[in-house]
């Protein structure tokens, strides 16, 4: 990613921000919306909890969710705010600059919405959005997200483990990885004439490490469908790797038994290995990442936090890099 001396980061709410009106009734339609939803009580104590944090503002369409069951899938840290998770973002396929997805990102048209399914599988095809949102059920997951250019936050996503379309479409016994293609439209992404990256955004996973349960076709956040700067209708977040993997505007994907050449691989392949997995003692070529900045707690004197070991989410995926040096394969 590049890191360059005008990008001092994120900017602090100034205590003048105070909440307006609307955003508090909001907040109160939200928790509502919430406690009489399938999960109930439980939620409704959570909600409170938070409900400062995650309020949404309420202009995009609610996506409905239960809690999730997937071991793993809710951390019980405080919540990034919903302001900080939709504004300081990277989609640079509407520019480099953390504010310009929040920007520019209106121009994109996300109706009608397709993906193409395709290479080593049973059910190949075209599927519409609405029917990829009607696949299983909604689930409220809760995962801490660490960018590979030292900050994380924690956002509540709303979608279903991708091992349910994966299921769904039966990959061949050949297929071995999944190559995932997102959208480089020029006339609504100013990004892509640039030549930063090798457009479109590629990115890959091992066929087992889309099959985890943790890893999420996410439609939504903070109850609501995605907006568009968080790459919107629909994305991959894939908690215990670095955030470049969780490709965003979804159009494409492909089985396949090679391994996929991604975007940033293809880039700067010394720099962005294929695994990509947190990982605190294998320090970037340019940066350590022994530890990250806390988006929203980031002032003059806040301590960074000790990076973990695939992002916290040890316990859940080690078993899927066994014997496998994780400095080579980094
Ligand atoms: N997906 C696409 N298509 N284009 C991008 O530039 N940036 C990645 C990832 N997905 C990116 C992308 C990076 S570097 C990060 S850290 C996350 O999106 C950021 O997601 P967020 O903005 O929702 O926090």
């Amino acid at each position: 990613m590049l890191i360059r001396p005008t990008d001092r980061g994120y900017e602090h709410p100034t205590p003048s921000e105070i909440t307006p009106r609307a955003l508090v009734e909001n907040r109160r339609a939200w928790l509502a919306r919430l406690a009489t939803g399938a999960a109930g009580a439980a939620l409704a104590g959570w909600a409170a909890r938070d409900a400062l944090a995650q309020a949404a503002p309420g202009q995009l369409a609610p996506l409905p969710a239960v809690k999730s069951t997937v071991a793993g899938a809710t951390t019980m840290e405080k919540l990034t705010s919903y302001k900080d998770a939709s504004s300081y973002n990277n989609f640079y396929e509407f520019g480099t600059d953390k504010s310009d997805p929040a920007r520019l990102a209106g121009r994109l048209k996300t109706e009608p919405w397709s993906v193409q399914i395709d290479g080593l599988v049973k059910k190949p095809g075209r599927m519409a959005l609405e029917d990829l949102m009607k696949l299983a059920p909604m689930e409220e997951r809760i995962y801490r997200l660490r960018c590979v250019e030292g900050w994380s936050m924690v956002i509540p996503w709303v979608g279903y483990s991708l091992a349910e379309l994966i299921r769904h479409v039966e990959p061949l016994g050949s297929a071995r990885f999944v190559e995932f293609t997102t959208l480089a439209d020029p006339a609504t992404m100013p990004g892509v004439r640039s030549a930063v990256l090798d457009w479109p955004y590629v990115e890959g996973l091992r066929l087992d490490e889309a099959q985890h349960p943790l890893t999420l076709l996410a439609f939504g956040m903070y109850g609501e469908v995605l907006p568009k700067q968080n790459g919107a209708p629909l994305r991959l977040v894939v908690p215990w790797k670095y955030g470049f993997k969780s490709a965003k505007s979804l159009v494409r994907i492909r089985f396949t038994d090679r391994q996929p050449v991604t975007a940033w691989g293809r880039a700067a392949p010394q720099e962005y290995g294929f695994y990509s997995n947190v990982n605190p003692n294998v320090d970037h070529p340019r940066w350590s990442q022994a530890t990250e900045r806390r988006i929203g707690e980031d002032g003059l004197f806040a301590k960074k936090r000790k990076t973990l070991l695939f992002n916290g989410y040890e316990a859940q995926v080690a078993s899927l890099y066994a014997g496998m040096d994780l400095k080579a394969n980094f």
